[in-house]
This record gives C-alpha cells, sequence and structure tokens, in this order.
C-alpha cells in the first residue's frame, strides 16, 4: 500500500513579532528563518516519519538551488516533483507571541501542475493505494479523476477552504476538516455534518482534541497539554501520523492515538516540515 501524496511545496518565510500588523501599520519582526513547508510537503514528511511508503506528486522552480537544499535533509522520493518554469511556492508567516499565525501563499508551481504529469505520476498505482490532497495546488478535480481511474481510495485536507471544497468532499473516501472548515462545509451544505452518514471525516479541535466521525460512528482522542512554541504544520502533521496508519489498516483509536502525539511534539519546535517528530521519537512520547 502506498500513499500517494498530491501537494504543495512551499518555502516558508516565518517572521516573529509580539502582535500581528494592523491594516497601514509597518513594524519590524523580532526573528525571520526561511523553512520548508506547504501543506502537501509538510503531510509527505509525516506520512513518511510516522512509517508510510509516500510518494509525493507536485512541482517547484526549475533550478531552483534553495529549494533543492531545503528538500535534501528529508529523504523523500521526489521522482514525481517537477520541475517548472515558474517560481517556487511560497509562504509568508507571521507569528505573534500567542504563536497564533497567519499565512499568505503565493502558488508559483503549485499552480501550474498538469493532468499529464499527474497520469504519469500515477501510473504504477492500484486499488490497494491512496491519493491524498490539499487545496494549494491546481490539481484537484483531475488528480480526483485520475485516481479514480486507476481504482484508488481518496483523502481530501480541506485547507484552505474555498467554494470548490464541498462539492469535492462528497466525492471523496475520507477529509479532513477544522473546525471552521466544517462550519463552512455546513454553511454550504446545509444540516450537521454527523448526519453525513455517507462520508467520513477526521475534525481537529485544536487543544480540544480531534475526532473521526464515518458511518455513524465517532471515536475521540483528547489533545496533549504541551509547551506551545509554533503551531504551523500541527495540523499537517496530525493528518499524516493519522493517514499512515489509517491507510495501513490500524485501528481509528491507533492511529488517533499516534496522530495526537505526533502533533503534540511538533508544535513544540518552531517550523512546519522540519518540526515534524520521527515514528521512534512518536512511540517514546507515547510510553510516557
Ligand atoms: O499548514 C502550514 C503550511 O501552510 C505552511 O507550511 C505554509 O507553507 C502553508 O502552506
Amino acid at each position: 500500500m502506498t500513499v500517494y501524496n498530491l501537494g504543495s511545496i512551499n518555502i516558508d518565510h516565518v517572521y516573529t513579532m509580539e502582535d500581528f500588523p494592523r491594516p497601514g501599520q509597518t513594524l519590524s519582526a523580532d526573528t525571520m528563518v526561511t523553512n520548508l513547508g506547504g501543506k502537501g510537503l509538510n503531510i509527505s514528511v509525516a506520512l513518511s516519519r510516522a512509517g508510510a511508503d509516500v510518494r509525493h506528486i507536485g512541482a517547484v522552480g526549475a533550478g531552483d538551488a534553495q529549494v533543492q537544499t531545503l528538500l535534501a535533509p528529508f529523504g523523500l522520493d521526489l521522482d514525481r516533483v517537477a520541475l517548472l518554469d515558474q517560481p517556487t511556492g511560497h509562504a509568508i508567516i507571521y507569528l505573534d507571541a500567542n504563536r497564533e499565525n497567519q499565512i499568505v501563499i503565493y502558488p508559483g508551481a503549485n499552480g501550474a501542475i498538469t493532468r499529464g504529469h499527474v497520469e504519469a505520476a500515477l501510473a504504477d498505482a492500484g486499488p490497494s493505494d491512496w491519493l491524498v490532497m490539499q487545496n494549494e495546488t491546481n490539481a484537484n478535480q483531475f488528480g480526483l479523476e485520475v485516481a479514480r481511474s486507476k481504482g484508488m481510495k481518496v483523502a481530501l485536507v480541506v485547507a484552505p477552504f474555498d467554494e470548490t471544497m464541498p462539492a469535492l468532499m462528497e466525492q471523496v473516501d475520507l477529509v479532513s476538516v477544522n473546525e471552521e472548515e466544517l462550519r463552512d462545509f455546513e454553511a454550504a451544505t446545509g444540516g450537521s455534518f454527523r448526519d453525513r452518514t455517507d462520508m467520513s471525516f477526521l475534525v481537529t479541535y485544536g487543544a480540544e482534541g480531534a475526532e473521526f466521525v464515518s458511518g455513524g460512528e465517532s471515536h475521540r482522542v483528547a489533545a496533549h497539554k504541551v509547551e506551545v512554541a509554533d503551531t504551523t504544520g500541527a495540523g499537517d502533521t496530525f493528518f499524516g501520523g493519522f493517514m499512515a496508519h489509517y491507510a495501513n489498516g490500524s485501528s481509528v483509536e491507533e492511529a488517533l492515538s499516534f496522530a495526537s502525539a505526533m502533533a503534540a511534539l511538533q508544535v513544540q519546535s518552531m517550523g512546519a516540515a522540519v518540526a515534524i517528530p520521527h515514528r521512534d521519537a512518536v512511540l517514546n512520547f507515547l510510553k510516557g
């Protein structure tokens, strides 16, 4: 079983400050660091570090030496990452004293993925494999179509939410949402998500934990109480940790427990992908 992850790769420029700037205000950041991120890439790193067999499908700028340098330490299979005549996607991330964040992304190469690229990337995929997608590339609709033509199962991380999401959510096997995205889905479709027994939801509630709801059944996990340094990429880490186990046939309880511990470790360090822990560290944390 392989998890193919069709998703964004960003260079994250992270600025820390006491308070976010007000409209029209100019302020100096206290620190600035450049990291690798993108919801897609973060999820691939989490899947890989959780023990899944993962193939990232995406795109970066051809000749972008910085992104190649940042990608190298993660040891991911990059054969399906296209080199395009576009800038690599990037994110401007503000982190305030409460470690809340504000993020603006520029899609660049993430927005120029072709159907032909996805077809070639999924050439060896089959019904036992999963395709995972988020909403930071242009490729979700044809990604879904190509995956279905192969008999694959499909999971969608509904971030960032936009008007294309509700229809796509109804066509996949698993959706991952936070509370706000869930409210947007309910507003768009009417009624409670709990009545959608035809769908499977992984819902994250931040410090209040997470819940898996499917076919009228619900499983919950509490969040670990830890000192938070940076929540950027925490949702991506939770999903990757969950998916690595769920897709491999582990119980939902086991998948939730691993994901919760993985995210609890990830938020204790600065950065997105660089802060994602390895499997052994997660298992040690769980042992206490
Ligand atoms: O989910 C966190 C990610 O969102 C960051 O790494 C940033 O690149 C944006 O995609």
